[in-house]
């Protein structure tokens, strides 16, 4: 049992984060040529996993599956043990545990997730961390680790010499955290107004906005050191590690780059040293890096062989089936409301596609081939217009018009008579969160109105019952149309948020 730490001080919220989920990771090591081990039955460790908050929905999402939670902070783990149990998760264990103390005997995982750790330990932690993915890794399994980064984290640098400063003889952990957020609030509201330095602090203390353990544990943290991509992927190379992908993969591959630029970075042989360029043009400051054992051959792009094995999902459907294949301007909606315009025809057909799919995936070469077939093209499409495609593919998942999954998670669309959310959506919706969706692969930010319906949906109420205690509950003089309620049904049916 590990002693008391600082972040049993103050409450540090635990929750979802998609892009450190087993199923986005296996997505982007598929696309760049390193297969991922099965989700449903994997083994998985995460490092540092504070309250449970991401450990389990992805439990709860994979049943067959075995997890394991480790983190210094007793109370933490307390918190997530009470978490697994209400959530019904009996095959996800936590232990009070301290990286540097890591059983060698704990065997090997398919999946290790780190996030929000390893720039926020001290030297010895980082090492144990990189030396558990390096050992406990299975041959053919992936590692995710977050950290602050510069070129980005110099910006972040100045905002905690300010806190860290100011608050440096205030032993209250509470008032620290409120005088630290006075004080950058001041002293950002000070700059001249228009100018870059407001612009840059500005959007920097947004982060912060919500959270004061994000002050306590960023900003004001002991330990807060970011490091340069090059430097980190020095001690994993070290270990026999390296690097895959980022998660947020799209938006590094296809960053919004003049063509020149572009070219200059292509051009650069090794790709660890691009990388780290690219960190440099965008200012980095956080990154979410995926690893892998250094003998496993990979690719430095998804390519159209990579995206073969890959699904894809999304709700858009067309304002009308014609002028698909023409010119024309078509206006595509989505399950959420979010509306899209296209006029080229390679768009179009996919995105139709997919909508009439929906919320089924489909695989990427049914449809290619069938874009192909729409198309008129006589056999496969051009290499020139597969690259588009390849583009457009990465775009789309970038600004969330679709979805890609290495394995696409299966769950029942049929609504019982009296519907029932899962136990992790309920946690979830009663503690405001958002809600951990489809295999554990990304997030559904519930209004009010859908939670209130949430908290109705135990099974006991048929859909009479339904609508009359929604209209109670949301304390509104009419009863909700019958088709809201149904479209509330399939939303959460179709984000797999309903139980068996
Ligand atoms: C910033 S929090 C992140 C928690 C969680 N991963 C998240 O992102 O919500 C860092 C976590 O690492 C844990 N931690 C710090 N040092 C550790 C160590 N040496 N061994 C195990 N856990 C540690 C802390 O207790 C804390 O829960």
């Amino acid at each position: 049992m590990s002693s008391r730490t600082p972040y049993d001080e103050l409450h540090y919220p635990g929750k979802f984060y998609p892009q450190a989920a087993p199923s986005r990771i296996a997505t982007a090591a598929t696309l760049f040529g390193v297969r991922a081990p099965p989700l449903a039955t994997s083994r998985i460790l995460e490092l540092g996993c504070g309250e449970g908050g991401h450990l389990v929905p992805i439990a709860a999402a994979y049943p067959h599956s075995s997890c394991l939670g480790i983190d210094s902070a007793a109370s933490a783990i307390e918190r997530a043990r009470d978490y697994a149990e209400r959530a019904g998760v009996s095959h996800c264990e936590f232990r009070a545990e301290d990286v540097r103390s890591f059983p060698e005997d704990a065997g090997q995982f398919d999946y290790i997730l780190v996030h929000g750790v390893y720039s926020w330990v001290p030297e010895a932690a980082q090492e144990a961390i990189l030396s558990i993915c390096a050992r406990h890794l299975k041959p053919e399994g992936l590692a995710y680790l977050s950290y602050n980064a510069y070129p980005g984290g110099h910006v972040r640098q100045i905002l905690r010499d300010l806190t860290v400063f100011h608050t440096k003889d205030i032993a209250d952990p509470h008032e620290k955290v409120r005088e630290a957020r006075q004080v950058c609030e001041f002293i950002v509201g000070a700059m001249p107004p228009n100018t870059l330095e407001r612009q840059l602090f500005g959007r920097l203390l947004g982060a912060y906005n919500d959270s004061d353990a994000l002050i306590r544990y960023d900003l004001l943290a002991e330990e807060n050191e970011p490091v340069y991509f090059l430097d980190f992927m020095e001690g994993a190379r070290a270990l026999g590690l390296q690097f895959v992908a980022e998660s947020g993969f799209a938006a590094r591959e296809r960053p919004r780059l003049p063509e020149p630029v572009q070219r200059w970075l292509e051009a650069i042989p090794d790709r660890l040293v691009r990388e780290q360029y690219l960190d440099f043009i965008g200012c980095s400051g956080f990154r979410q890096s995926i690893l892998c054992r250094s003998n496993r051959p990979l690719e430095a792009h998804p390519s159209p062989a990579t995206l073969a094995q890959v699904y894809l999902r999304s709700s858009l459907v067309p304002a009308a089936q014609d002028h698909l294949t023409d010119e024309s301007e078509v206006k595509f909606r989505d399950a959420f409301g979010r509306e899209l315009t296209c006029s080229e025809p390679v768009p179009k057909l996919l995105y139709a596609q997919l909508g009439a799919a929906f919320p089924a995936a489909l695989p990427y070469r049914q449809v290619r081939e069938r874009i192909e077939a729409r198309q008129g093209f006589d056999g496969p499409l051009d290499a020139l217009t597969e690259g588009k495609l390849v583009s457009l593919l990465l775009q789309s998942e970038d600004s969330g018009a679709l979805e890609m999954y290495a394995q696409p998670p299966s769950f029942p669309l049929e609504i019982a008579a009296q519907p029932r959310v899962n136990a992790v959506a309920r946690l979830q919706a009663e503690r405001g969160e958002a809600l951990t969706v489809r295999g554990a692969s990304g997030l559904l930010a519930a209004d009010s109105t859908l939670r209130t319906l949430m908290g109705l949906l135990d099974g006991s109420r048929d859909s009479v019952r339904l609508l009359r205690d929604w209209q109670r509950a949301l304390g509104v003089s009419a009863a909700p149309h019958p088709d809201a309620l149904e479209r509330a049904l399939r939303l959460l049916a179709g984000q797999g948020l309903l139980a068996d």
